[in-house]
């Protein structure tokens, strides 16, 4: 359906989020959200096929002209793009025996054109690769691609692929910047900053043919699940990294039906098995001195499915997971160092309204020794799981029509937590590609993406207020100039981002990774990893900006590429607690400083208090959420929610002070319980339903709770002084027999909604409870 009405489309106006006017506007809003995501997915299943060289597949991808320019090379269309990547990988496409061919593609800033069907996306990305005889190459650099939803309903497809290959080397030797050059120009940005947390820009209602206006309601609803399986699934791995085996284990909910495959190695069900495999494969529980568990997650598509598997106990919706794993892996201290190159292929399911994972699949392609590398292969035998590939473009053609039960207002604010979602991936992104090319001229596009409140950490030093206190910290540091060359680059990827968006859809906390490849142009290449906890806001003219930057480094390292993660010696044990300040911090003093911040916050950071720590010595890691299942805080205590300065040293600069909604920080677990009276166990006491309501630590119970079912619907708005916990007095006359009884907590301005379902039966039979 085309629809010509001239009206203004767009998700936020002056007064905060869109709202939709009509059922037309709500269609076209969603159809662009997936169209987003189909883009992303897309793009990320180029990346997957690569590893089983299915190059027929990934050309496949491309829309009929479309063209790949990869460095100096130029190819159009899918049939000559399948044969150029076929020669270009040659024996190493992932196919014969020992072969490696693993590319990600990372940290998207998709910006889709007004019109709707078009769109621009830049994403950093690796390629390594081996043929298994000894033959390797590693690749490094940007994409700017363009895409194109060429038919009508048809789907999205890449018309542009665009590479700018920055960094290769074999794998003896390590990267370097191509052809051992200066950097000239930085590669073309295709948004500015404005555009950069404008995911979604103003389109005419119905502009192109996206307006699809089945089943919206479902839709939307899959948006927002497939948010909380990717979070999910980007909160397993940073429980991996840590051997955290406790919180892994709660990812699968408090049951036996939990299924974890490793390729060769085994299959391991329930709680204990479940530890049993990931010990077996990873090491005991908790990270020592020197143990490096990085397993860093790239290019996941999630997908939603249209069915529940009727074997699965219990189970309201189901999902599918899968993408790309880069592991780093080692012991310093028994001078183990290895490369671990993986798919993993899982299935979640939807409990009571929370998501938990139902099984894990992890397939190891090539494992390999660091000194060695993986030219000849590695360690591991052939991978036996048949790769699986998600249909990502499944999501807008499903399910008959059906009225939404919800109104448009409700709709719209659901699914502008998804649109949230990817304004804050876009605008975390948008941060790392700037600080990639820092000069002057950087420091103004980064300090533009701030919003005017916004504070943000210059690490080793501290936090800046305001975001011209950022821009002065900033060129205090680089100068005001532009660089027109450059020798090396430290990149700074933000991938697997887990993010919690407000209950109104304008506010967003966000954990990524700090994953820093390093090039140059006469010495081999880096890298290392930290750790970002930031916020984001909706401004007052619809885009997305960073709100609070912090910045956790270093967690590991490389002093060279040759000896690797495990090549760094202990930091002298007599050497001072702290470096002395850095020349930024006597220049500009930062509004708040790192060593001042009382408390265990900045306790082992550089810069911040008492002896830093250094890899390979292990930094703590702080968590801003809890537990996607079990709602649990670090058992250790490292739980640090929303904006880091804000939390207990500067609660004046938090969003919340300025309009805005604090985001919710994990599920909001309510338990009913039956109890006979006030605990006693007579009956004529009135029988008794006790509702608890549990946020997290801190967070205060306000709004509705309902218990319903047959003959039930009793109502009670808690309040602050009821502390989460509600009685209900079934009805008297209630039959005998069997009842099942929902709990619902309907949520609040901080809080996520919850419930929990309990069946009792009624003594008495049929009739009445009391008997007469
Ligand atoms: C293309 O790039 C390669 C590698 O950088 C270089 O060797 C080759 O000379 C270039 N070809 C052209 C036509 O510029
Ligand atoms: C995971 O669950 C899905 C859905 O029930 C099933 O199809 C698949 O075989 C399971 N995988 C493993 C490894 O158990
Ligand atoms: C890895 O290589 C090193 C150095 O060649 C060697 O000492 C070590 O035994 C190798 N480890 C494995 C697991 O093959
Ligand atoms: C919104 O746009 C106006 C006009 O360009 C500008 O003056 C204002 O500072 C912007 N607001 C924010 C929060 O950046
Ligand atoms: C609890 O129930 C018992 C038995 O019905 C009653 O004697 C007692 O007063 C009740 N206590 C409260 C606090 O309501
Ligand atoms: C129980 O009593 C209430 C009010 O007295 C009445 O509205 C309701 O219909 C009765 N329910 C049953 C199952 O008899």
């Amino acid at each position: 359906m085309r629809l010509s009405r001239l009206l203004l489309w767009t998700f936020v106006g002056g007064a905060g989020v869109h709202a939709a006017a009509t059922l037309d506007e709500l269609a076209d809003d969603v159809s662009r959200v997936e169209s987003l995501r189909e883009i992303k997915d897309a793009t990320a299943t180029f990346a997957q096929l690569a590893q089983f060289g299915r190059y027929a597949e990934m050309a496949d991808l491309f829309s009929p002209d479309g063209v790949l320019l990869w460095g100096n090379t130029s190819v159009q269309g899918p049939e000559a793009i399948r044969r150029w990547l076929e020669e270009d990988a040659g024996d190493m496409n992932g196919r014969g025996p020992g072969s490696l061919d693993t590319l990600v593609l990372a940290t998207p800033l998709v910006n889709l054109g007004a019109d709707g069907r078009t769109a621009k996306g830049r994403w950093n990305g690796w390629r390594f690769q081996g043929d298994g005889k000894g033959l390797t190459r590693m690749r490094g650099g940007v994409w700017e691609n363009e895409y194109a939803r060429v038919e009508e309903g048809g789907r999205w497809r890449m018309r542009v692929m665009r590479y700018y290959e920055l960094y290769e080397g074999a794998y003896e030797g390590g990267w370097r910047n191509v052809g051992g050059r200066d950097f000239g120009l930085v590669p073309e940005f295709h948004y500015t900053a404005e555009e950069a947390g404008v995911p979604i820009p103003k389109g005419e209602v119905g502009g192109g043919d996206v307006v699809e206006g089945s089943n919206l309601e479902r839709r939307i609803e899959d948006l927002n699940d497939e948010d909380e399986v990717r979070n999910l699934q980007h909160a397993w791995g940073y429980y991996v990294d840590r051997r955290l085996w406790g919180e892994v284990g709660e990812l699968f909910g408090s049951h036996d039906w939990g299924v974890v495959r490793i390729d060769n190695v085994g299959v391991f069900e329930g709680p204990n098995g479940i530890r049993e495999g990931l010990e077996r494969w990873m090491g005991p529980e908790g990270l020592k001195q020197g143990v490096l568990n990085e397993h860093l997650i790239f290019d996941t598509v999630v997908k939603i499915r249209d069915e529940v598997d009727p074997d699965v106990p219990n189970a309201e919706k189901m999902a599918d997971a899968r993408g790309v794993e880069i592991g780093l892996i080692g012991d310093q201290e028994k001078g183990t160092a290895l490369w671990r190159f993986s798919f993993f292929q899982n299935s979640f399911v939807k409990r009571n309204g929370i998501w938990q994972i139902h099984n894990v699949t992890i397939a190891p392609l090539v494992v390999a020794n660091y000194s060695d590398g993986w030219g000849y292969g590695g360690v591991m035998a052939k991978s036996t799981v048949e790769p699986v590939f998600l249909d990502y473009t499944a999501k807008r053609r499903k399910k008959p029509d059906t009225a939404p039960k919800e109104s448009l207002s409700e709709l719209s604010r659901r699914l502008s937590r998804s649109y949230g979602y990817e304004g804050a991936e876009s605008i975390s992104n948008a941060y790392g590609f700037y600080i990639d090319f820092i000069d002057g001229a950087a420091c103004s596009l980064m300090a533009a993406i701030h919003h005017p409140l916004a504070n943000k950490e210059s690490p080793f030093a501290g936090f800046y207020h305001t975001r011209q206190r950022v821009l002065e910290a900033c060129t205090q540091a680089y100068g005001t100039s532009a660089r027109l060359t450059r020798s090396g680059i430290s990149f700074h990827w933000r991938p697997q981002p887990v993010i919690h968006v407000s209950q109104d859809g304008r506010s967003a906390s966000l954990r990524a990774r700090l994953l820093q490849p390093a090039t140059d142009k006469t010495s081999s290449g880096t890298i290392r990893g930290g750790m970002y906890h930031d916020q984001m806001v909706l401004d007052e003219n619809g885009s997305w900006k960073l709100w609070s930057v912090t910045i956790d480094e270093f967690y590991w390292s490389m002093n060279n590429w040759k000896e690797g993660w495990g090549g760094v010696e202990v930091r002298d044990k007599n050497a001072p607690d702290q470096p002395p300040p850095r020349d930024l911090v006597r220049q500009f003093p930062p509004d708040l400083w790192l060593n001042e911040m009382e408390g265990e916050r900045e306790v082992g950071f550089m810069g911040g208090r008492e002896r830093y720590v250094s890899w390979p010595e292990i930094q703590r890691m702080w968590f801003g959420y809890r537990n996607p299942v079990s709602g649990g805080v670090p058992k250790d205590g490292s739980y640090w929610p929303g904006c880091v300065p804000c939390y207990q040293h500067k609660p004046e600069w938090a969003m919340t002070k300025h309009g805005w909604q604090e985001p919710p920080t994990g599920p909001t677990l309510v338990r009913a319980m039956f109890a006979a009276g006030n605990g006693s166990s007579e009956w004529d006491d009135g029988t008794f339903i006790t509702v608890w309501v549990t946020p997290g630590p801190g967070e205060v119970v306000e709004g509705v709770v309902k218990l319903t079912g047959r003959d039930v619907g009793l109502e009670y708005l808690l309040t602050e002084k009821d502390g989460g916990r509600v009685m209900f007095e079934l009805p008297r006359n209630l039959s005998g027999g069997f009842h099942l009884l929902e709990a619902t907590f309907l949520g609040s301005s901080r809080l996520n909604p919850g419930r929990d379902v309990i069946d009792l039966t009624l003594p008495g039979g049929p009739g009445s409870l009391l008997g007469n």
